[in-house]
């Protein structure tokens, strides 16, 4: 795993935006995998920024988020479908029939779970899947114990989850919905790229076990340690429970210095 630590979370939403930015820049028909949750607000912003000041062109992408509560309509003011169009697909030129978000409907979800796998290798596949992670170390709403392999499907969600998102629901954990349905580990493991990002204290002790922890379905996260190309942007907070800072630091001051002899 790569891992990127930036001093402050603007540098890390630059950071991540940047390689979405050259990924995109390299091939105008991008898929990407989107995350929800305030990690990724930033980058979002970034892009938009990016959008609005050098045409960055998104009329070519094609998105699949990783996941939606189900139980409530997708026009609720705190779904994933209203999320995503607030801070990213209401603002950049990207088709609304390119965007694809899980249906937050319990009614036919194994046959939707399916049709989502199926559209996802349809659309040759996810380029860059963008991740938050759980203090508890889950990605998308795969909680600890979720299999490894799993797909996408319908998961019941931790206490510890809902307490964390109740602030959206009106501060009260009995409102945020009990069930998601989520892309699974092994969804996940099948982008070409991840990119894992992490902001604060709260998430130290989780990339900690992500990165340099054993590989176990308590901590999801931490099989990303198999994949052949994910790159964490942290700040300094979340990197703060890393053994191997100082060597994370040199290595990408390293790849900076061949990039600028490159040219
Ligand atoms: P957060 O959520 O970005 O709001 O911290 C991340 C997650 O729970 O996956």
């Amino acid at each position: 795993m790569e891992i990127i630590i930036q001093p402050t979370y603007a540098g890390l939403t630059e950071v991540a935006a940047e390689i979405i930015r050259d990924a995109l820049l390299k091939k105008p028909s991008l898929v990407l995998g989107l995350a929800t949750g305030s990690t990724p607000i930033g980058v979002y912003e970034a892009l938009v920024q990016m959008h609005q000041t050098e045409g960055l062109d998104f009329s070519g992408v094609t998105t699949f988020n990783l996941d939606e509560y189900v139980g409530i309509p997708s026009d609720h003011s705190y779904s994933y479908h209203t999320f995503m169009e607030t801070h990213l697909f209401n603002l950049i030129n990207i088709p609304s029939e390119n965007c694809h978000i899980p249906q937050s409907t319990a009614v036919g979800h194994a046959e939707f779970c399916e049709r989502y796998e199926a559209a996802i290798v349809a659309a040759g596949g996810i380029d860059i899947q963008v991740l938050g992670i759980g203090k508890d170390g889950h990605i998308g709403f795969n909680e600890p114990s979720s299999s490894l392999g799993s797909r996408t499907r319908i998961k019941t969600l931790t206490r510890r989850t809902r307490e964390a998102n109740a602030p959206h629901f009106g501060g009260t954990v009995d409102a945020v919905p009990k069930m998601a349905i989520t892309m699974g580990v092994g969804t996940i493991m099948e982008a070409k790229q991840c990119l894992l990002l992490a902001g604060g204290e709260s998430k130290a002790e989780a990339i900690a076990n992500a990165a340099e922890g054993p590989i176990t379905a308590e901590v999801p996260a931490s099989v990303l340690q198999m994949h052949p190309q994910t790159v964490a942007v942290l700040d300094e907070a979340a990197a703060s429970q890393l053994k191997r800072i100082d060597y994370y630091k040199e290595v990408y001051a390293n790849k900076l210095e061949l990039l600028a002899q490159e040219g």
